[in-house]
């Protein structure tokens, strides 16, 4: 619990920067000169046709796009910033019993500092959520602050719709039957990350979170207006504008692999910043364990051979971080683990 960066006072943290000093060849370069991209912002408010091109195409060029009237309301999201702020302000004694180090934990809070493969500037608080019987989830989160499992437990539910509804739309535009995604695809839990990035006073020696790829369908973002998130794209990385009551939808891995490479997963990092505390809210969908995740048949065809192989879904879970601390977080040589061509 000591390791949690938010309970540090901050003058101690300039001088317990060596936790997460980086090697130099993961940094931003010293003067940052990076370019910024407006990723297409998405209007779900629109014609449903105009909706679906423009995910798609957005899916194919980045990867990544960002959407507003998306059906999580505005109260929803003014009262996540409440109560996330609110538990971060609680005393740790409040924390301790949720803090592990083991990544098995389904609930947990930890700290970025404390992972294998470095040390990252960011605290966070992983729920899971289990769907249908969200019920069943609630009592493992926490108690405090009064608000905080109404709040969340509203949140996931507009959340995971709006997920749903995105990949429906894909599905409409990739000519996949209706529903393709739903059932053992997005079935699992759905994760809800609260993440923390203190004011780092050597931000430029560490990472918030090192370049990755995320490994489930579908990922929303929902942060507040300080920058931090970068994308890469066509080999350099652009930092994502922030805009407000906007989602931020990334596409995982297993985007990929099922459309056969249609839609891309793109690498992302996170920035920390010396002066203004940043926090994210990650919503993840992911499928059963037991799914046999792969290129879906309706895209194949002589012409375009499955280019990934199939892989049960824990299994992929796993064996992508195998990969990415085998080739020294070369996330392109670990994507490369489950391409067959
Ligand atoms: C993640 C992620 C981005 C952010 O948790 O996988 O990419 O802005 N987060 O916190
Ligand atoms: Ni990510």
């Amino acid at each position: 619990m000591e390791n949690m960066l938010h309970l540090t006072p901050v003058p101690a943290h300039t001088t317990l920067p060596n936790c997460c000093a980086l090697e130099p060849e993961m940094l931003p370069p010293a003067i940052t000169t990076t370019p910024v991209i407006t990723l297409p912002v998405i209007d779900m408010s629109r014609s449903r046709g105009e909706v679906c091109q423009a995910m798609l195409d957005a899916g194919k060029e980045f990867g990544f796009f960002q959407v507003v009237n998306h059906g999580v309301s505005e109260q929803v999201l003014r009262d996540m910033e409440v109560v996330c702020e609110e538990f971060l302000q609680l005393p740790a004694e409040d924390k301790a019993h949720l803090y592990s180090d083991d990544n098995k934990k389904l609930n947990r809070l930890f700290s970025g500092s404390t992972f294998k493969t470095g040390s990252f500037w960011m605290d966070c608080l992983r729920l899971a959520c289990t769907f249908p019987g969200l019920a069943d989830s609630v009592h493992e989160w926490p108690e405090k602050p009064k608000r905080f499992r109404e709040v969340f437990q509203k949140f996931v539910m507009q959340a995971r719709g709006m997920g749903l509804e995105i990949l429906q739309l894909l599905c409409e535009g990739l000519g996949l039957p209706t529903g393709y995604f739903e059932g053992e695809q997005t079935d699992g839990n759905v994760f809800v990350s609260t993440i923390w990035y203190p004011p780092c006073p050597n931000a430029n020696t560490t990472l918030g979170l090192p370049p990755h790829c995320d490994r489930n369908l579908i990922t929303m973002v929902l942060s507040g207006n300080v920058p931090g998130l970068e994308v890469f794209y066509n080999g350099d990385w652009f930092k994502v504008e922030p805009v407000r009551n906007a989602f931020v939808i990334n596409f995982g891995i297993q985007l990929e692999v099922v459309t056969n490479g249609i839609l891309k997963s793109a690498e992302h990092r996170v920035l920390t910043n010396a002066a203004l505390p940043r926090t994210s809210v990650v919503t993840s969908l992911m499928a059963n364990d037991d799914y046999i995740i792969g290129p879906a048949e309706e895209l194949l065809s002589e012409d375009n051979p499955a280019r990934y192989r199939n892989t049960m879904f824990g299994d992929f879970m796993r064996l992508y971080n195998k990969a990415l601390e085998e080739s020294g977080g070369d996330v392109k040589q670990a994507i490369k683990y489950f391409k067959i061509i």
